[in-house]
């Protein structure tokens, strides 16, 4: 072969795999498409699909449930939320669509188990209101859902209580007619403050038919003050609520450029180590010195 048919072909298959890209379809059958949910849609299917979504899909998808906020890493990789999408699309198509793959989006169905991937197209419906469960073997045990939520949260508020030891995160809400009311199977994230960014706790965790979230202050790690600060914030990050409290033990840290540590120089230097260092240093900076001296006299004397 030579030069100019080489580069020809290299440019003709370059334009084949290119135009084969751009026109990849995902191909889904009619029977694949009426593929109905096949696992139970309970809170429990969504949180496990959440999790697995967390692990496998979230760094390029982003957040599912929040709409509103872009915080995809990859632009190409729709927000999975979206309800227009959701409504365009049935369970088997968004089944089928994360088993094959297409493009920048890897196929899933020899990672993921078939009921894996179910369990995500369950948490993907649980953001979306319109989304009933079809009725099969499958969604038999289907629970009714926790019924939502239709008030408006105003604050979340955090205290600490002693006799039990936990922290008690409430909803503040009011209902449609603006009376108080207390918001059941609400998701809250919770994160406990560190110096360096926020530790995640929990994520999801639904507040109960009080409108509490209780978590147990003994399960937590106290900084090396004895401060346990928690952060509560709504899953779509709309509101906040911070609450430190001072336990009695404070963790104390061990100092690794103390004890054993060979470069530990502070108490463990033997003092022979220390003079034949600073006579070693100030040695080599008095000899530069006098070198710096000796070029500068050469100088003058060649002026001269
Ligand atoms: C490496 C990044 C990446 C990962 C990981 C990833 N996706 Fe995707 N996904 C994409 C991209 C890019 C597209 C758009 C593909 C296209 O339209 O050509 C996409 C498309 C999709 C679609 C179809 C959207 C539509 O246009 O109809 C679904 C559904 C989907 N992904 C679900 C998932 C799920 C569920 C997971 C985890 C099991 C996942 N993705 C993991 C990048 C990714």
């Amino acid at each position: 072969m030579n030069k100019l048919s080489k580069i020809l072909s290299f440019v003709s298959i370059s334009l084949l795999i290119l135009t084969n890209v751009q026109a990849q379809d995902w191909n889904i059958t009619a029977e694949q498409k009426d593929m109905k949910l096949g696992v139970a849609y309970t809170e429990d299917i969504q949180d496990a699909g959440n999790t697995i979504f967390k692990k496998s899909c979230k760094m390029c998808h982003g957040d599912v449930n929040i709409a509103t906020t872009n915080d995809r890493e990859l632009p190409l990789a729709p927000n999975l939320g979206a309800t227009d999408w959701q409504g365009a699309n049935t369970d088997g198509e968004i089944f089928t669509k994360i088993s094959n793959g297409k493009g920048g989006m890897p196929p899933f169905s020899g990672s993921l188990s078939d009921d894996d991937r179910w369990k995500i197209v369950a948490f993907i419906r649980s953001s979306y209101s319109d989304y009933t469960p079809p009725v099969t073997d499958a969604t038999a045990d289907t629970k009714p859902k926790t019924p939502k939520f239709e008030g408006e949260i105003k604050d979340i508020e955090a205290t600490y209580d002693d006799e039990l030891n936990s922290f008690i995160v409430r909803i503040i809400a009011v209902d449609a007619d603006g009376h108080p009311a207390k918001a059941q199977g609400i998701k809250l994230d919770f994160f406990v403050k560190r110096y360096f960014g926020d530790m995640a706790l929990f994520e999801g965790e639904r507040s109960n038919e009080d409108g509490e979230v209780i978590i147990e202050a003994g399960k937590l790690k106290a900084d090396k003050d004895g401060n346990i600060s928690i952060i509560a914030r709504t899953s779509d990050k709309a509101i906040t609520s911070e609450k430190t409290i001072t336990i009695g033990y404070a963790k104390v840290w061990d100092n690794p450029i103390l004890g054993r540590n060979i470069w530990g120089t502070s108490g463990r230097t033997p003092l022979w180590m220390l003079i034949s260092y600073l006579v070693f240093t100030f040695g080599t900076l008095l000899v530069l010195g006098w070198a710096a001296f000796q070029l500068l006299r050469i100088h003058n004397l060649r002026e001269r």
